[in-house]
């Protein structure tokens, strides 16, 4: 089974070439980053109109990478939302105006299904239950995915998501935007000992807090400045990953031993973070569970990983009709992902 996927939820025009939900035969990018840099974060209107730019010829070298024509399509998946409005616009119109001109099947995706799914195209087949740490640029949710891909959040982000607050952060320390990627590279030389950050409802229950912690950045920051305190920001950026990141660790950790599950899965653009990466590997390896990452290139918004839901859900007969809207709003309220070919875990 051959999907295109096509992903434009936010400033990342995608699109890819997905075989049988597993195999990433062509994964583009048409990257706007450039064009949102100016204004030290995604500006919606310049999204939207860049995906209408993109999205045709981004399609055309997904397909050409891949070796494939649209006669050789079974359907196509598109993110449905949750997103920026004008820019989910772009990439639904254009999916079903191939699934119209090619009277293909047309698959709407969450995105954050599509984050999920984004571990299938590593090639081992993946366990259910599991626990998920969902980390994105508008999401932070710590889920429990049952044996039969019921979706059941059991904690997520009372304010800022993670990556809004790397992004924040980041541009309160003069990086470059997107600041996520940035942070993990200058904390690289830090010490994140350096400080000691709060660690926002560490101990209660699974929903997170961050924006605390972006004001004791700044607070910290303005104070030794005032005082005349030499600051080394790769300081700065490596406490404050580690205070964000020692609480995702210890909520996942906590919610694979409450729900009893042996496999952790860590997906989102914030999962790329390499500090997140080995600090969640360790974990696991003292806790004897089994960790599963995409690689960083699939954690980040990505339409392989669009493709691959879409191809579940193909599978189980789920396809949408051409009606299909954009839904800024989508929520994973009642979200059932279809996992054809996970295994129950062992
Ligand atoms: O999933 P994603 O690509 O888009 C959304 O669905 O939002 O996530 C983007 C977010 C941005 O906030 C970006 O700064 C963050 O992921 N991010 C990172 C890293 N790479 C991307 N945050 C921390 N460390 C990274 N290496
Ligand atoms: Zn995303």
């Amino acid at each position: 089974m051959l999907l295109l996927g096509v992903e434009t939820s936010c400033d990342e025009t995608t699109a890819a070439i997905v075989a049988d939900g597993r195999e990433g035969r062509s994964n583009v990018i048409g990257s706007q980053v450039e064009r949102h840099r100016p204004y030290g974060g995604v500006v919606p209107e310049i999204a939207a109109r860049a995906h209408l730019e993109l999205l045709v010829p981004t399609i055309d070298r997904a397909l050409i990478e891949a070796g494939a024509a649209y006669r050789d399509l079974d359907g196509v998946a598109v993110t449905a939302g949750p997103g920026l409005v004008g820019a989910l616009l772009v990439g639904v119109a254009g999916a079903k105006g191939v699934a119209l001109a090619h009277d293909r099947p047309l698959i709407g995706v969450n995105h954050l299904e599509g984050h999920v799914c984004a571990a299938q195209l590593e090639g081992a087949a993946l366990p259910v239950p599991l626990v998920a740490l969902v980390v994105s640029g508008g999401h932070t949710s710590v889920v429990h995915l049952d044996a039969g891909g019921v979706w059941h959040e059991l904690g997520s982000t009372i304010d800022d998501a993670a990556g809004e607050a790397y992004d924040k952060v980041a541009r309160f320390l003069g990086l470059a935007y997107p600041g996520g990627p940035e942070i993990d590279r200058l904390a690289t030389d830090g010490d994140p000992t350096a400080i000691a950050f709060p660690r926002a409802l560490a101990e209660e229950g699974y929903d997170f807090s961050l924006s605390g912690l972006k004001t004791a950045v700044v607070r910290e920051l303005r104070r030794r400045e005032a005082a005349g305190e030499p600051v080394s920001v790769a300081d700065v950026a490596a406490s404050f990953q580690e205070a964000v990141v020692d609480v995702q660790v210890a909520k996942t950790m906590a919610a694979a031993q409450a729900c009893d599950v042996g496999d952790v899965l860590v997906v989102g653009g914030v999962a790329a973070n390499s500090r997140l990466r080995a600090a969640m590997d360790r974990a696991c390896q003292q806790h004897g569970r089994r960790l599963h990452v995409p690689s960083p290139a699939l954690c980040t918004d990505n339409a392989a990983m669009i493709a691959a839901a879409g191809a579940n859900r193909l599978a189980a007969g789920q396809a949408s009709s051409l009606e299909l809207d954009a839904q800024p709003g989508l929520s994973v309220d009642g979200l059932t992902v279809p996992l054809p070919g996970w295994e129950p875990a062992g």
